[in-house]
Order: C-alpha cells, then sequence, then structure tokens
C-alpha cells in the first residue's frame, strides 16, 4: 500500500510551505515530482531538498494565474517525465483587508490565483490523464475560510469555497474515466503565508485555545494525506473536503 513508484505528482506552489510538506511525503514514497512555482530559488532549493530524499524531482516554473504558462507547464511536466498521475492544485494567496477597502484589483488578483488558477491546472492536467488513460487524481487546497466566517478575507474565504464546489463537480463528471478529485481544508498551518498571524498575539492564542491539538499545524502534517490522496488506496474517495486541522472545525 502507497508505493508511489512510477507515479509523478505536480504540486503548484510546491516549493514552500503546505506544498512542499506534501511533496515531501509524495517523495517518501517514490513518486516523481514536478514543482510549479514562480521563484526560481525556492523551486531550486525545494528540488535539491526532494532529491536528497531519493526522489526524482524537477522545478518548472509557473504563474498560475496565467493559463500560457500552465498549459507549457503541463507540456514541459510530460516532457520530463512521461506522464502525470497527480495532480495538487495548491498555490495560493491571500490579501487580507476590510472588505470595505478591498479593490476590484485585490478581489481579481486573489480569484485569478486561487480560484481561475485552480480551475485551469485541472483542466489541463484532466485533458493529460484522459488521453492516457488509466485514471488520475486531482486535489485542491482549501481552507477553513471555506466554511467558518474568516473577517478581512472576503474573496480569499469566497476561492476556497468555489475550489471545493469545483471538486465536486469534477468527481462527477470524470469519475467514469476513473479520476478522483478532492479538497484538503488546512487548519491554521505554520508557513510564509501565516507569518503576520502568528506574530499577532491575540490571534496566536486563539488558535492555540481553540485547537484541539493545542497547537499550530505544520508542513509535515500534510505528508500522509497527500500521500493517501495520490495512491490508490483512495480511488474510492472523490468529492470530498477532507480537514486536516488539529480539530479546529469541530467547534
Ligand atoms: N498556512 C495556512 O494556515 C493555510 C490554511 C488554509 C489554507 N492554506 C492554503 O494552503 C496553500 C499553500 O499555502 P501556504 O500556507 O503553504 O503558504 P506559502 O508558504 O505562502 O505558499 C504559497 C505557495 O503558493 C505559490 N504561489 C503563490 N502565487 C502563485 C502563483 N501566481 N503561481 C504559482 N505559484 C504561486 C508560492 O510560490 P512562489 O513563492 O514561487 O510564488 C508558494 O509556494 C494556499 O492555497 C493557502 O491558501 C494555508
Amino acid at each position: 500500500m502507497f508505493d508511489l513508484k512510477g507515479h509523478v505528482s505536480v504540486l503548484t506552489g510546491g516549493n514552500g510551505g503546505i506544498g512542499l510538506g506534501m511533496a515531501r511525503g509524495l517523495a517518501k514514497s517514490g513518486a516523481g515530482i514536478a514543482i510549479w512555482g514562480r521563484n526560481i530559488d525556492k523551486n531550486a532549493r525545494a528540488v535539491a531538498e526532494l532529491k536528497s530524499l531519493g526522489a526524482e524531482a524537477m522545478a518548472f516554473q509557473c504563474d498560475v494565474s496565467k493559463e500560457d504558462q500552465i498549459v507549457k507547464a503541463v507540456k514541459e511536466t510530460v516532457t520530463y517525465f512521461g506522464r502525470i498521475d497527480s495532480c495538487f492544485a495548491n498555490a495560493g494567496i491571500g490579501i487580507a483587508k476590510p472588505t470595505v477597502e478591498t479593490t476590484m484589483e485585490d478581489w481579481t488578483r486573489v480569484l485569478d490565483v486561487n480560484l481561475t488558477g485552480v480551475f485551469i491546472t485541472f483542466r489541463e492536467a484532466a485533458k493529460h490523464m484522459i488521453a492516457r488513460g488509466g485514471g488520475g487524481k486531482l486535489i485542491a487546497t482549501s481552507s477553513i475560510g471555506s466554511m467558518h466566517g474568516m473577517p478581512r478575507n472576503s474573496s480569499y474565504s469566497a476561492t476556497k469555497a468555489g475550489v471545493i464546489a469545483i471538486v465536486r463537480s469534477l468527481a462527477v463528471e470524470l469519475g467514469r474515466y476513473n479520476i478522483q478529485a478532492n479538497a484538503i481544508i488546512p487548519g491554521w498551518i505554520e508557513t510564509d503565508m501565516t507569518v503576520e498571524a502568528r506574530a499577532f498575539e491575540k490571534l496566536n492564542k486563539t488558535v492555540i485555545q481553540r485547537t484541539p491539538a493545542h497547537r499550530w499545524g505544520k508542513p509535515g502534517d500534510f505528508e500522509g494525506l497527500a500521500v493517501y490522496l495520490a495512491s490508490r488506496e483512495s480511488d474510492f474517495q472523490t468529492g470530498t473536503a477532507i480537514p486536516i486541522d488539529g480539530g479546529y472545525t469541530i467547534f
């Protein structure tokens, strides 16, 4: 079980944070890893680390808010690895602002990366998976903002609820090709995205008090779930959104 030798995973935003955490788990299970990220230095560091775990790894520079770059990244990945078996649409940004101060530029930027980027990534990966045959896995990174009221984050929350709707739709549409689509719902996780939140003492305290695990999550907490969702062990799991949050969403 959970042997991913010969399997190839794409991770958008796989050069840091939760994405790199998932990539480490996949690498340790034998998968080849294609990192799609914008930052060349972060891409190179992630590839070096994954190779040190024994994985075949390569980075492809890609801004997921640009359709042509996603199309190119699929081509480059398939040319290099020969296939894509699982695709983690994980790249995301937040522009935390009071809604009354949120500009159309802010709104569009967040939607372009977090929602349209996920849609195009899955569309292009699915084209490859359908043409190749043999099934595949599509996994989106949502957020507790999809289910809890998160102030100053109306654009972010809308995108994170949106990706759950996308995976439900794809689960129904692509089941006939043995392609499963699921989302993960991280709780509060220690990454670059939450540096400011963790430095805000009141919020930091609330997160730790309200999380039954009494701590922030770490990228390493995502290794096992990534392996499960990429592997054939999850073939009967589709259209779901799985919290991995130390119990935060119980409340
Ligand atoms: N941390 C949390 O508490 C938390 C909770 C719930 C959900 N999430 C979600 O988890 C995902 C990963 O976030 P994280 O917490 O790991 O934060 P992070 O460390 O800031 O990672 C974000 C990743 O997204 C990539 N990215 C951003 N914009 C991109 C673009 N236009 N094109 C390609 N890549 C792009 C970044 O790569 P580059 O630097 O190369 O751009 C980076 O690898 C996001 O979708 C986030 O919304 C995080």
